[in-house]
């Protein structure tokens, strides 16, 4: 069958063979970068569907510019908060997402950041490797234990939950937030508190909640003012969950002792000041970047995309309730991702 389908930037091979074979060829953006609004906007044009990603807004303009023949946005990402989701289902278009395949991937990527910020790996790599070691010293880059301290979990849906069970291992104590007591977490002794009290207790912070009116800004100035100020904060969720100028006023006044970041509140541009804190590791949203995640996320979303134009239930359908006689409250969980 052939669809007109377009890609918004090159994604990996193995999703391009699933369009390639199943909707007879697709178009995509030639450039190796995002798509300017102007060029999304007339790219879209036209389409049965797009396979879109996490950098491309699209909201109900772009919507009508697709036209009435679109049937599907695919994201290629978990998180869909690019998205006009009551514009897309006013249209009748379906979205998808691409849940569990990123799951392991980013939690590593969250440990990784803990680990780089409390052990002052980045300083200390960026110190040896400009020659000023001149020899070991009883006090150079002291950081902060990991094992036997207390985790906060934001957000315990799949990926809070994969990051809460790394910590058995370092003899942790966890505690978590989320709307749902959460059995795998029981299983490990952790606790389920109110956030204040996460805050207040932690040592290590980290955030694992999807980027929803309720969520954003949830980590502001008064949040970062009960942490403690020997505690790090770790995000990899979505930017806006955290107001990042209160964050770096906090990192610059040793309120807290530092930050791991993988998302920022207007990627790709840092807060102001942000960049230049010794206290901060700041990585540009890898949180999913490993060759074999990024192929899956990319095959699950060609095959959300060729199942939405064949006329099926997507396997991962974020609004059900475009589809006749759907029930309406499967689209699951918004509490963690
Ligand atoms: C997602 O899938 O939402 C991630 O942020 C991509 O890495």
């Amino acid at each position: 069958m052939a669809w007109n389908v377009y890609v918004t930037r090159r994604i990996p091979d193995a999703a391009l063979e699933v369009l390639r074979r199943e909707c007879g060829g697709f178009e995509m953006n030639p450039h190796d970068r995002a798509a300017t609004r102007a060029e999304l906007l007339d790219a879209v044009k036209g389409r049965d569907g797009v396979v879109c990603l996490l950098t491309d807004t699209i909201d109900d303009e772009l919507m009508a510019a697709a036209g009435p023949r679109c049937r599907v946005f695919a994201n290629m990402a978990v998180g869909y908060d690019n998205i006009d989701l009551a514009a897309a289902t006013r249209r009748g278009i379906l979205v998808t997402n691409t849940p569990g395949v990123l799951t392991e991937t980013t939690a590593d990527l969250a440990w990784a950041l803990l680990f780089a910020v409390a052990r002052r790996i980045v300083e200390a790599d960026g110190y040896f490797r400009a020659g000023r070691w001149t020899g070991w010293g009883p006090m150079q880059f002291l950081g902060h234990d990991i094992h036997g301290s207390t985790l906060g979990v934001i957000g315990a849906g799949r990926i809070g939950v994969a990051v809460a069970l790394r910590s058995v291992g370092f003899r942790m104590r966890v505690l978590y937030t989320d709307p749902q007591e959460r059995a795998e977490l029981a299983r490990i002794g952790a606790s389920r508190v109110p956030l204040e009290h996460l805050l207040r207790e932690s040592d290590f912070v980290t955030i694992h909640v999807p980027l929803v009116p309720a969520t954003r800004h949830l980590i502001g100035a008064r949040e970062l003012s009960q942490m403690k100020p020997t505690a790090y904060l770790i995000n990899t969720s979505r930017g806006p969950v955290v107001d990042e100028a209160a964050l770096v006023a906090a990192l610059k006044e040793k309120r807290i002792a530092g930050a791991g970041l993988d998302v920022y509140e207007n990627e790709p541009s840092p807060a102001s000041g942000l960049t230049e804190l010794e206290n901060v590791v700041c990585i540009p949203h890898l949180g999913s970047a490993t060759l074999a995640t990024r192929s899956r996320m990319a095959v699950m979303a060609a095959e959300n995309l060729v199942a939405a134009l064949r006329g099926e239930r997507p396997p991962n359908l974020v609004n059900p309730e475009v589809l006749p006689a759907a029930p309406a409250d499967d689209r699951g969980a918004t509490a963690g991702r």
